[in-house]
């Protein structure tokens, strides 16, 4: 039942997978989360991480790859997970393939998220994250629930690489880097693609079409 959230940035690959983790009792790996976790420590890895994501750049495969397989490791597929924002390369498809194999696991579907660069820069722009809960918000369009936020102002933050620039370079960067990855896995059986400009409910419900079945 593994699945991978596949989409540029802003594409809303967290909040389906916020929703899927509510109601089908999957777990979430997110390799951005994973890397914002680890320059928490100030590290000298942690803030090499630090400068390429705030650039908008590629965290180098070994280090995702390694963060993947502990994560993975750890989890040992106790509920079906999800993986978000990776695999981003060829190389990465490749290691995620040998540590399914590893566990005797498969993925079973693949959603792209299919959004314009347009609509992305809106979303980035209004992007609010709770450090508490790690729930998603957005200043355009979710102000009510931002004010009735039951952890409290004080844990809701914008990602520094939620700027207007980095934003558009994160994005360019994206689809010129997973282009590969998108054409593997388009042919596979349970690839979906879905046309992530639609409202968060809109989307949520294809995904229920399909998971449901
Ligand atoms: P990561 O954190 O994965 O960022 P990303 O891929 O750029 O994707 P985002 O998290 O920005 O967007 P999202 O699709 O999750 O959208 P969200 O649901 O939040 O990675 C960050 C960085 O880490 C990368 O740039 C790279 O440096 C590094 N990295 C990560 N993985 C890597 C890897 N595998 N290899 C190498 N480096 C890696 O939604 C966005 C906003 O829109 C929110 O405000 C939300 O409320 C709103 N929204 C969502 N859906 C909708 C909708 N349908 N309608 C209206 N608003 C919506
Ligand atoms: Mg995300």
């Amino acid at each position: 039942m593994n699945l991978i959230l596949f989409g540029p940035p802003g594409a809303g690959k967290g909040t389906q997978a916020q929703y899927i983790v509510k109601n089908y009792n999957y777990f979430q790996i997110s390799t951005g989360d994973l890397l914002r976790n680890e320059t928490k420590n100030k590290s000298k890895l942690g803030n090499k991480i630090e400068k390429l994501i705030s650039n908008g750049e590629f965290v180098s495969d070994k280090i995702v790859n390694e963060l993947i397989e502990k994560s993975v490791t750890d989890l040992k597929f106790k509920k079906p997970i999800i993986f978000d924002g990776y695999p981003r390369n060829i190389q990465q498809v490749n290691n995620l393939d040998r540590i399914l194999n590893e566990f005797n696991q498969k993925i079973l579907f693949v959603f792209f998220l299919n959004v314009s660069r347009e609509i992305i820069e809106k979303r980035i722009m209004g992007r609010i994250t709770c450090s508490k809960c790690n729930l998603t918000f957005n200043d355009f369009f979710n102000k009510n629930e931002i004010e009735k936020h039951p952890c409290g102002k004080e844990f809701l933050t914008k990602r520094t690489d939620d700027d207007i620039s980095i934003a558009i370079s994160r994005y360019d960067i994206y689809m010129k880097k997973t282009k590969p990855v998108l054409d593997f896995y388009s042919s596979k059986k349970g690839f979906h693609e879905i046309d992530g400009s639609l409202k968060i409910a809109q989307i949520t419900s294809k995904i229920d079409h399909i998971l449901k079945v």
